[in-house]
């Protein structure tokens, strides 16, 4: 084959400055080690039958051709009427939501659409690892705040994210209910970052994909009583509804995180911005599935009710199985992840004890590095997630009681 001179980086440098996603590279090595997948954040059961039936229909129904590129009629009216009883929020289905190929897409869009070269955006850390290549691929200058895992959670430090602030920071990325942590941010910690966000003229982006997943027993998340845990949205604390950027999808509540369906709720001028991005990116999500997405938000209360209730039995077997085995942790507050200190077992470093796992003892999991910019902090850390069926986590259960022996 004939070799051409190469005289210029055919990578962008964008490109060549992040690295393909850890989370997903650990799926391919889970699948080929045969290992039981406690890694990516994707529901191993099968997705509710009706909402599945919905899609059918749909196409049946000739919905394939594309849809408006900011989202299908009925599924943004059923966004804003769940938005409505859920979070109380009056929300303009024609000028405030934008329905995205995933909350992916709709964060990148959202960056994208609001942030210049240079600006910087505050991320608490650890982060769901996208977040980083978002910000390299919207030119933001990421800045990074702590979160400490102490015996009562994960928390921040006030003075440490106040100093993050100043006139060139254009937004805050918050997680809530939190991935890779588990930590729900309390109203208190809520009402303090959008004083922030007032006082800086800051945008706050909300992703709260796992708002319906979160644990009762939480210590204090403002609305949220012990036997019956609420959500609290950013969006909802007084003065951010026209600062705020709700980033939300379908994946994660009702099981379809292949159906790659998410949307954008934010304020008529940011949402025009978000609009003309997301049409030149994607031109618009799959038009059957936001059928079947319209039916999905509009399911009554128990649905969710069930959806905790599932969510919440998960977490209280495995943790403990956790823990038995030498894993340091907490019981998260929200969404279906544990991150755990594997500083008892003497590896070098959460890489090469990730290979162990997965190799010789048959379970995947998430690196804790990679959800760090510095990787060192997260050397000694893994995630587990538990959106998986009870026999799925048993399997691991079972195996893990290997782990003493092995080491
Ligand atoms: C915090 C967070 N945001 C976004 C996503 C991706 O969601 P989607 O499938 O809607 O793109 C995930 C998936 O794990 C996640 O944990």
């Amino acid at each position: 084959m004939n070799q051409t001179k190469l005289t210029k980086n055919r990578i962008s440098k964008k490109a060549a400055s992040f690295t393909e996603s850890v989370i997903r590279e650990m799926s391919r090595v889970a699948a080929k080690y045969d290992a039981v997948n406690l890694g990516q954040g994707f529901p191993d059961f099968p997705a509710p039958f009706d909402i599945k039936e919905k899609a059918m229909e749909a196409i049946a129904g000739d919905h394939n051709q594309y849809a408006i590129t900011w989202g299908v009629k009925s599924f943004r009216d059923a966004i804003a009427e769940k938005t409505k009883w859920f979070l109380n929020l009056d929300v303009d289905p024609e000028t405030e939501i934008t329905v995205t190929c995933g909350s992916t897409e709709g964060m990148i869009a959202g960056m994208m659409a609001t942030v210049d070269a240079g600006e910087e955006v505050i991320v608490f850390e650890p982060f769901y690892e996208n977040y980083a290549p978002d910000a390299i691929l919207s030119d933001a200058k990421p800045v990074h705040v702590p979160l400490y895992q102490t015996e009562t959670g994960w928390h921040f430090e006030k003075d440490e994210l106040r100093n993050a602030f100043n006139e060139n920071t254009k937004a805050i990325i918050i997680c809530n209910p939190n991935n890779p942590t588990g930590k729900v941010f309390t109203r208190e910690e809520l009402e303090f970052i959008a004083e922030l966000c007032r006082e800086f003229d800051v945008i706050c982006f909300t992703d709260e994909i796992y708002e319906h997943i979160i644990y009762k027993g939480i210590r204090d998340a403002g609305e949220m009583t012990r036997d019956n845990p609420k959500h609290l949205s950013m969006a909802q604390i007084d003065g951010m509804n026209d600062r705020t950027v709700v980033i939300n999808s379908l994946s994660k509540t009702y099981s379809v995180t292949g159906w790659r369906v998410g949307y954008v709720i934010a304020p008529p001028d940011i949402t025009s911005a978000i609009r003309k991005v997301h049409d030149f990116l994607t031109v618009g999500a799959a038009n059957p599935l936001q059928h079947a997405g319209a039916y999905a938000l509009s399911l009554p209360e128990k649905y969710y009710r069930e959806l905790q209730k599932e969510y919440q039995s998960k977490r209280d077997f495995i943790v403990p199985v956790l823990q038995k085995n030498g894993f340091k942790c907490e019981m998260p507050q929200g969404a279906y992840y544990v991150m755990t200190d594997i500083s008892d077992f003497g590896f070098a470093n959460d890489v090469e004890f990730t290979k162990f796992l997965i190799q010789e003892i048959g379970v995947a999991v998430v690196p804790g590095s990679s959800f760090y910019h510095d990787k060192s902090l997260g050397a000694q850390k893994v995630r587990f997630c538990f959106c998986k069926k009870d026999e799925t986590l048993q399997a691991a259960a079972e195996r893990l009681q290997n782990l003493t022996k092995k080491i």
